[in-house]
């Protein structure tokens, strides 16, 4: 979607970090923008800050981890604007634990926001674009999407899946003679407020939070985790500038932090290696990177 300007953008976990940054890229190209997040109170803070700065805004209070309620945001951003021409499917939470002792609260929590949360967003929104034949679609992944980070089972699972239901969506719409573009964002370290996803823990549907669990990262290695969100984390403005350019560009992968791509040459090597000689791929191909990334 080469022309940006006047279109219509819809972004999901709107009120915080990355997908504010997105929701402020988008202002700056011209774009109309529909806010989502389940933060409702901030959610509105930060859609009067735009509208003040004269931005044209719809903010729509969203589960989406509910597929009624991403439903009722379609409704909404089509009621107000007629057309969406841009999804950014990108609300997420982040916590950790020792994989076998994640509770199943926490998988399921996970799960549905990270995972079920894009799916019910292209459920509500691709059969529009598809129709008009112009749009695209953003998926927020991560660097655990793409190599599996210790700490981060259920978050690690939840971002792999994004990445493989977004080559199938573009393959898909490929198939099917649409223009429609997919994009998927893996970044690596952000400075958001990722760290504090258990804010958004619901215990209307999940009961009490549990005790551990809800922050990122492997124990072992919080203390660096916490300290690298300090110091070598990326702006979230840089992710949504490059997440746009990829939009206008029709590029596929959106991967803000070049330097994990050296990791993944390493487990591709090892997978090679495996499948050409038998050889058994390292334990731990990644281990010195362990804890970094979300
Ligand atoms: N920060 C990082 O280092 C990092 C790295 C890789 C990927 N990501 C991904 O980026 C995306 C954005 O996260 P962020 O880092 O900006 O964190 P953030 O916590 O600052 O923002 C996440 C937003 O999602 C919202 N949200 C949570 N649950 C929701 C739900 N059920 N329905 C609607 N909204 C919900 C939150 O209220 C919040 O506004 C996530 O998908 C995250 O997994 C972040």
């Amino acid at each position: 979607m080469r022309e940006l300007h006047g279109k219509v953008a819809v972004i999901t976990g709107a009120a915080s970090g990355i997908g504010l940054a997105l929701a402020r890229a988008c202002v700056a190209e011209g774009m109309s923008i529909v806010l989502a997040d389940v933060e409702s109170a901030r959610l509105d803070t930060e859609a009067r800050k735009l509208r003040d700065e004269g931005a044209t805004v719809l903010a729509v209070p969203t589960d989406v981890s509910d597929s009624s309620s991403v439903d009722e945001l379609a409704e909404a951003a089509g009621a107000r604007f007629g057309r969406v021409h841009l999804v950014c499917n990108n609300a997420g939470v982040g916590p950790g634990g020792v994989t076998w002792e994640v509770s199943e609260q926490i998988w399921k929590w996970v799960l549905d926001v990270d995972l079920w949360g894009v799916v019910h967003g292209i459920r509500a929104f691709v059969p529009q674009l598809v129709g008009q034949s112009e749009g695209h679609v953003v998926n927020t992944s991560s660097v655990t999407g793409l190599v599996g980070s210790p700490g981060m089972a259920a978050y690690s699972a939840a971002k792999h899946a994004v990445v493989g239901l977004s080559q199938s969506l573009r393959h898909d719409l490929e198939l099917a003679g649409s223009p429609v573009g997919v994009s998927v964002v893996c970044p690596g370290m952000t400075r958001t407020r990722m760290n504090d996803s258990g804010r958004n823990w619901p215990a209307d549907q999940l009961g009490q939070p549990p005790e551990t669990g809800l922050e990122p990262s492997h124990p072992d290695t919080r203390d660096s985790f916490y300290q690298r969100m300090e110091v070598d984390s990326m702006d979230p403005a840089e992710v949504a500038t490059q997440t746009l350019d990829a939009v206008r560009m029709d590029r596929f992968w959106v991967i803000p932090d070049a330097s994990i791509l050296s990791r993944l040459d390493a487990e591709v090597e090892a997978v090679r290696r495996a499948a050409s000689t038998g050889d058994r791929a390292p334990r731990h191909v990644a281990a010195d990177t362990q804890g970094s990334t979300q």
